[in-house]
């Protein structure tokens, strides 16, 4: 069975080498002359753990070109894995899975099954089955079956090759059959159902975790309101099975290229069909006032930032990946620079994303205690290992004022107890022991 996989991100990448392991040929296909350029060259463009050891163990199966044209004519199965961004409206962007189609259309030579991994509206994968029929150079039979992902940044290799299912929406028993041939390997569970069901699926999911947190994130501020613990009642309620003990982790909000998208293209597909989604919106709203809640709690001691050295701690949306978007790192930062501030920043793999957004106005430190040095308070925006793991004392011996507001949750509050610090999380009791 010859794959091709079209788009090397986080989806389309992950999935053909995932695929190869699993004994498949597969051809990965960019328009992207770097991208291929570094593929090829044995390296992955993104940071993901196991990727680029995988690649190297399935070489001999994997191909990576910019000749679409080519790869589609021979295919059998087509992974479409492109990106679907967030238009102004809040609608997804379907341009580059349909300029995949339309290359799709004007190549196959043979009978071939289109696989829609992007995440897309309901009611897309029809459309598109519709489009290709339409547009097709030679008489052949094509199908498109929905496939939706869920793996996570930082884990996307492991979540693949031991996904908890496998959805496939499809429109006949062949275009089933052919799936499983491709997916059996794995030896995961199947839901196979309509193409609309398992477009809706996927948002559902999604913009049910992006509930799930914003429902946290509330309860935790008023946690700090009636002075409980937003860690201890999370315990409490994880252990209920029917709710589970996975996305209760209160803090400065959900980022990344999932969730903020999501919650809005669904939202913003309910409003279409004039139906008003009124948990995703309030998961929205609750979200945006999150990201911006140490800023608030930094003015308690603070008026303004004007010529204060401030130590950001983490800039990516989370640890273990070098992405960016929707990260509470850059909704706070471009506030702190406009009313005047110094920042000094240490991210372990974010700084190189970040210096092409801020190559100068940041001084960027290559460790958290280079990074604290001299500063009157410090932001934790991410809880990567490096941050957790340093010594508590640190804080105080190194930062001129020991205000750290925490983000993220990083630190025991009995272990604060004992050091000399201003300590802000969330959720939590507000640790002073600066007097002591
Ligand atoms: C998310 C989903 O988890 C995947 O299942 C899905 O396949 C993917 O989107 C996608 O649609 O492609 P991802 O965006 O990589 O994956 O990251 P998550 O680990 O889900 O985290 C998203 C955000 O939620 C992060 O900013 C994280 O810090 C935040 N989060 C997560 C919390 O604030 N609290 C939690 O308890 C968990």
């Amino acid at each position: 069975m010859k794959i091709v996989v079209a788009g090397t991100g986080y989806v389309g990448l992950v999935t053909g080498v995932c695929l190869s392991e699993v004994g498949h040929s597969v051809t990965c296909v960019d328009v992207d002359e770097n991208k291929i350029k570094t593929l090829n060259e044995g390296k992955s463009p993104i940071f993901e753990p196991d990727l680029e050891e995988l690649m190297k163990k399935n070489k001999e199966k994997l191909t990576f070109t910019l000749d679409s044209k080519k790869a589609y004519e021979e295919a059998d199965v087509i992974f479409v894995g492109v990106g679907t961004p967030e238009k102004k409206d809040g609608s997804a962007n379907l341009k580059y899975v349909y300029e995949v189609a339309k290359e799709i259309a004007e190549n196959v030579k043979k009978d071939v099954i289109v696989v829609i991994k992007s995440t897309v509206p309901i009611g897309t994968n029809k459309k598109i089955e519709k489009y290709l029929n339409s547009n097709l150079k030679n008489k052949v039979r094509i199908e498109v079956v929905s496939n939706p992902e869920f793996l996570s940044q930082g884990t996307a290799v492991r979540d693949t090759l031991h996904a908890q299912r496998i959805v496939i929406g499809v429109n006949s028993k062949f275009a089933e059959k052919v799936m499983k041939e491709v997916y059996d390997g794995l030896g995961q569970p199947y839901v196979i159902t309509d193409r609309e069901s398992a477009e809706m699926i996927k948002y559902a999911s999604n913009d049910f975790l992006a509930l799930k947190i914003s429902y946290m994130n509330e309860i935790a501020n008023l946690c700090e309101i009636v002075g409980a613990n937003i860690q201890d009642v999370a315990k409490g309620m994880g252990m209920d099975t029917r709710i589970g003990n996975k996305f209760l982790n209160a803090g400065i909000g959900y980022g990344g290229s999932c969730f903020p998208k999501d919650t809005k293209a669904l939202s913003w597909l309910a409003n279409f069909n004039d139906y008003e989604l009124k948990t995703i919106k309030a998961a929205i709203e609750v979200n945006s006032n999150q990201k911006l809640k140490l800023i608030k709690k930094a003015r308690k001691y603070y008026d303004d930032f004007e010529g204060l050295n401030i130590a950001v701690l983490g800039l990516t949306f989370k640890p273990n990946t070098d992405d960016l978007r929707e990260a509470p790192s850059l909704y706070n930062i471009p506030i702190l620079l406009d009313e005047g501030a110094n920042i000094k920043a240490y991210d372990p793999v974010g700084e190189k994303n970040f210096k092409k957004i801020y190559p100068k106005e940041i001084i960027y430190c290559n460790n958290v205690e280079e990074t604290l040095k001299n500063a009157d308070i410090c932001f934790i925006f991410t809880e990567w290992d490096e941050i957790k793991n340093i010594e508590l004392g640190r804080y105080n011996e190194l930062m001129k004022t020991p205000i750290v507001l925490d983000g993220r949750n990083c630190y025991d509050l009995n272990e604060v107890k004992k050091v000399k610090m201003v300590y802000e999380s969330i959720g939590r009791k507000t640790i002073n022991n600066i007097n002591k």
